[in-house]
């Protein structure tokens, strides 16, 4: 039975009717559309609505939809239902007959969509938060791992000073701590709940909202029953959340993709992650990474779809809020899918630290050092880099590096320079200069490495608190 019919003389165009049908996506909400008809149906009862044993039937009849639906897929097929509320009320009152229709009284799919894809964000953010703590994990681990090895970091993709390689892992960590932020924000203000909103005014039954919102782990009822059936906020902000998550997935593999190939040879490409070339024999490609890069532009695009999707609408629930649904469960199933590849993929790359560490002893990274022993020696700052960039520039006709060139050739350029110059210059040195909260020195980077586990632990408790 449809769950409108009776005022239409005429049947629906074949056409339209499967046109504009959101079972075939919706159907994912089905555990959400469950539990939170199991708090409506309390209530009714509550309310003077249900009978106890009417109230048992139903939700005996709610657990049935459920377990039918994980123990075949088949249950799941249905090419009446309209979306997944219509669906759960037809299998209902085929379980438990005309009861099973008492279900709805007082509510509306409005607030019962606007309920389901809260619950749907909100458990996705708890497991993308789970998934965040072990990709973190990861990379501290690589970090613990690379002990006192050195890179280049690069500014304009341009040699500029060596970095500890932990504290290049370390980068990353605190750009997915701040998305694994942003998700935990953006759970805080989803959690309340649009049930007892009805269509548009509220329902129309006294229903206890505090004990609704409470049965399913909602803080509070939504304020305002116009605004909780027309809101998508929670779901636009949560996937621009995920298109920062991915973009930043798509920076770290475009380093990654860099990194492997023979011109820089930082890291050798894990086999299981890598495919070969039908043509070239030789190839070892580095897809997983490349694919993280590219799917960024389509969860990018799902954010920008919601966006216009929503912008315009007139209060309250209009249809073309169903148009919201498929952008947020594709990048968010993008997300899900993503964070444990990329996380396999981390946990066995193989970095050439011999390779990096060669990189981090040329190439003039040590220019800044350099000019900051002549600040040391008394000569003023510009002074000092115009000399040493006269230094470099003479190296470079040379062929040779700052550390190659006579004391006496220096002194020509500034009488500041003297034998301890050379010592500034070793790899060590400039490191070790860098001692700063933040900065590469390698006794920061360890502090920092402690500290970013510290973080990682507590998303952990935060997401085992959620569980
Ligand atoms: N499938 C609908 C959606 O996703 C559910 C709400 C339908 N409400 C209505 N008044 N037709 O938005």
């Amino acid at each position: 039975m449809k769950m409108w019919s009776g005022r239409f003389r005429q049947p629906l165009d074949a056409e339209f009717e499967r046109w504009q049908r959101s079972f075939d996506f919706d159907r994912r909400l089905l555990r959400y559309e469950l539990e939170a008809s199991r708090a409506h149906a309390k209530a009714l009862k509550e309310a003077g609505v249900l009978s106890s044993d009417e109230l048992i039937t139903i939700l005996q009849g709610l657990e049935r939809i459920g377990k039918e639906a994980t123990e075949s897929a088949a249950f799941l097929e249905d090419n009446e239902a309209e979306d997944i509320h219509h669906f759960v009320e037809k299998k209902l009152a085929g379980f438990i007959g005309d009861a099973g229709y008492k279900l709805h009284s007082g509510r509306s799919r409005n607030e019962q969509i606007a309920t389901d894809l809260r619950l749907y964000v909100r458990a996705s953010i708890d497991q993308l938060q789970a998934d965040l703590a072990e990709w973190l994990d990861a990379f501290v681990t690589r970090a613990e791992q690379a002990g006192d090895a050195a890179m280049p970091a690069y500014t304009h993709l341009q040699r500029a000073e060596p970095v500890l390689v932990a504290h290049w892992l370390l980068a990353y960590v605190e750009m997915f701590l701040r998305d694994a932020d942003r998700l935990a924000d953006c759970r805080k203000r989803l959690n309340v709940c649009p049930l007892g909103s009805g269509a548009v005014a509220g329902t129309t039954l006294p229903l206890d909202r505090r004990a609704i919102a409470a049965s399913i782990g909602f803080t509070a009822p939504t304020a305002n029953s116009i605004d909780a059936t027309s809101d998508r906020d929670f779901a636009l902000e949560f996937v621009n959340d995920l298109s920062l998550l991915a973009l930043h997935l798509s920076r770290w593999a475009e380093e990654m993709i860099l990194f492997s190939s023979q011109e820089y040879g930082f890291l050798q490409l894990p086999e299981a992650y890598s495919t070969g070339s039908s043509a070239m024999p030789q190839k070892k490609n580095a897809d997983l990474i490349e694919l993280t890069r590219g799917k960024a532009g389509r969860v990018l695009g799902h954010a920008t779809s919601l966006l216009v999707t929503v912008k315009g609408l007139p209060l309250a629930y209009n249809k073309d809020l169903q148009e919201t649904q498929e952008p947020l469960f594709q990048a968010t199933e993008t997300l899900l899918q993503l964070l444990p590849l990329v996380t396999g993929w981390m946990k066995s790359v193989e970095f050439q630290f011999d390779v990096m560490q060669k990189a981090a002893g040329s190439g003039f990274m040590n220019a800044w050092a350099a000019a900051t022993y002549l600040v040391q020696q008394g000569v003023p700052f510009r002074l000092a880099h115009e000399c040493v960039g006269k230094a470099v520039a003479l190296s470079l006709d040379k062929g040779v590096e700052l550390k190659d060139l006579p004391l006496a050739e220096l002194r020509q350029l500034n009488p500041a320079f003297d034998e301890k110059f050379y010592s500034s210059l070793a790899l060590d040195s400039v490191l070790a200069i860098h001692d700063v909260r933040g900065g590469t020195a390698p006794a920061r980077v360890r502090q920092a490495v402690t500290e970013a586990k510290k973080k990682i632990e507590a998303l952990r408790e935060e997401t085992h608190a959620h569980a």
